[in-house]
């Protein structure tokens, strides 16, 4: 069961192959769309310690992000060379350095309050890392806390849930449409397989590897 403590302990054994070390391309080639204001709050869920949400915070915005392990919250800073002030609220460690806040906590603690002002949301690898039985209430969740007027990136990974266990977790396209087509508008900007870049991947067992870019705009 893939619940918060496997996290942790992942973050805990350094077992994180989902980190990339570069930012993702994804962001980088599709950000310009979504003209988004100069200044401009964006929200991370399960941000680990990317290095696109500095790269998000050297472009001026101001970067929301929340993760479960305090490890990767301070590896993040750490990492990148920030220093940071900590305050703890109720729900989170708040660490703020510039124009990034890290919220050191449960994704399904947050509020739509917490998020007021958002404009952009970029989820990678943060849906595909929910099985799929704890995948309704992370939609839900997320419909209740992004606010009208706010865009998405969503980066989804699709294939046979029968040769791999996961994380990552397939997610196929039509329940993405199933969950949130009600709430927001959906483009599919690509779908690319990328089996073959991921030898590992199909030495486990995987047959075929999908993976889609979507705009959402609420
Ligand atoms: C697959 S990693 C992706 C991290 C990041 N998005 C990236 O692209 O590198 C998923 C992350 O979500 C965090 N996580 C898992 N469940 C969470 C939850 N309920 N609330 C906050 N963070 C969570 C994990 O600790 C992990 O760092």
């Amino acid at each position: 069961m893939v619940d918060n403590q496997h996290w942790l302990d992942r973050w805990k054994e350094n077992r994180i192959g989902f980190h990339e070390t570069t930012v993702n391309q994804y962001l980088i080639n599709y950000l310009p769309q979504f003209a988004l204001p100069d200044d401009a709050a964006v929200f991370l869920p399960l941000c680990g310690k990317a290095q696109d949400i500095s790269w998000l915070a050297q472009r001026g915005y101001q970067v929301i992000g929340i993760e479960l392990s305090q490890l990767a919250v301070e590896a993040f800073f750490a990492e990148n060379s920030l220093d940071y002030e900590r305050s703890d609220s109720e729900r989170f460690g708040v660490y703020r350095s510039g124009n990034i806040c890290l919220l050191q906590g449960d994704f399904f603690d947050l509020n739509a309050a917490d998020l007021s002002g958002c404009r952009f949301v970029y989820d990678r690898a943060a849906l595909i890392a929910m099985e799929s039985p704890d995948r309704p209430r992370y939609y839900e969740h997320m419909l209740s806390i992004v606010p009208a007027g706010s865009s998405m990136l969503l980066i989804t990974l699709e294939y046979d849930q029968a040769e791999m266990l996961g994380p990552p977790f397939s997610v196929p396209t039509e329940e993405v449409y199933q969950q949130y087509a009600d709430s927001f508008t959906i483009n599919l900007f690509e779908s690319n397989s990328i089996i073959d870049e991921r030898p590992r991947w199909r030495k486990v067992g995987l047959s075929a590897l999908t993976e889609s870019v979507f705009r959402l705009d609420r």
